[in-house]
């Protein structure tokens, strides 16, 4: 019998290749060109399997060329907003994610912009390198305290759970959450969250806002220039969920005119671009889109895809199934 047909459609860590290339007749993309929605059309159209990224948008109107042809996207990564589920399941398009791998990477980038925003490494490092640091001054590079602060989590999954468990019992933060379910009340005895019913008013009271919540038409602008004006004056916000998530403009007008005190942001709107007036200020940490961006998690990622597609050619159900 002849061996599937799999295309990633990035350039994976080299173990994985090795792995995928022993079992099936693999297309790999070296060169990690971005495939543009003309070769996504045809990528859907030749194989049996393709395997995407955040970087590949695709639409009800690209995934109509794969029918009848793919069978399964494994999708690199968590996230899938920028797969059109509904049209997979119309499709008969089975779509898998990678939960699990990249939670403790992602929430510790939650951390690192909590503190890097908060106090000031993102613009103290600009000063050090650009020959502009004077010096040490009693004055001089004032952030403000994380340890101890209140951090309000939008989305209690796995991300959102770790973020709170590493907050609480590595900075003594206090933890509340708003998600659509409430956990168990095991989970926050274990991370220290304590459950908010009312959005508006997790909102109010948090001195770091963190983003956990899916991407999507369900959550878009969620964050937007109503909800920036309930937050503190002397509060951050915090995105390692997707962009669509925040109004960028929005955000960048509210950190403009001291609506809030900053942000700390790890994805955008329209990545790779990034909103223009959000460049110019200081008042945000900006890091391009990080959170699973270690060997050890990109590795392990790519073998939770490869053992999605080794069940499904097997004949078993993926174990991390998501259409
Ligand atoms: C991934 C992410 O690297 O898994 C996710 O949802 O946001 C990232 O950490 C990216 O999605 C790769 O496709």
């Amino acid at each position: 019998m002849s061996r599937p047909k799999i295309l990633l459609t990035r350039c994976w860590p080299a173990e994985v290749h090795r792995y995928l290339s022993d079992r099936y007749d693999v297309t790999l993309n070296d060169q990690d060109k971005i495939p543009g929605p003309d070769e996504l059309r045809a990528a859907l159209r030749s194989y049996d399997a393709v395997c995407p990224t955040v970087t590949d948008k695709l639409t009800a109107d690209i995934l109509e060329a794969g029918k009848g042809k793919v069978k399964i996207l494994g999708n690199y990564g968590v996230g899938v907003s920028h797969i059109d589920l509904e049209a997979c399941k119309r499709l008969g398009i089975v779509v898998t994610n990678t939960p699990d791998v990249l939670t403790e990477p992602t929430a510790d980038i939650a951390l690192l912009l909590m503190l890097m925003i908060a106090r000031g490494g993102g613009a103290g490092e600009r000063e050090v390198r650009t020959g502009k640091w004077p010096g040490w001054g009693p004055m001089r590079n004032l952030g403000s305290d994380v340890t101890g602060k209140t951090l309000g989590l939008i989305g209690f999954g796995r991300i959102g759970q770790a973020t709170a468990r590493k907050a609480h019992h590595g900075f003594g933060m206090r933890v509340l959450y708003y998600a659509r379910r409430r956990a168990d009340s095991q989970v926050e005895a274990q991370t220290g969250a304590v459950h908010r019913e009312s959005l508006d008013q997790l909102v109010a009271e948090a001195d770091f806002l963190s983003l956990h919540c899916p991407g999507g038409a369900q959550n878009r602008h969620l964050i937007d220039a109503r909800r920036l004006s309930q937050m503190k004056k002397s509060a951050f916000l915090i995105n390692t969920a997707r962009g669509e998530v925040v109004d960028e403009s929005a955000l960048a007008e509210a950190l403009r005119n001291g609506t809030i005190a900053g942000a700390g942001l790890d994805v955008y709107e329209h990545e790779p671009r990034v909103t223009q007036a959000l460049l110019g200020l200081e008042n945000v940490v900006l890091l391009p889109h990080l959170g699973s961006a270690t060997l050890e998690t990109r590795t392990a990622m790519g073998m939770r895809v490869a053992r999605n597609i080794d069940s499904f050619f097997a004949g078993s159900p993926p174990p991390d199934r998501v259409a």
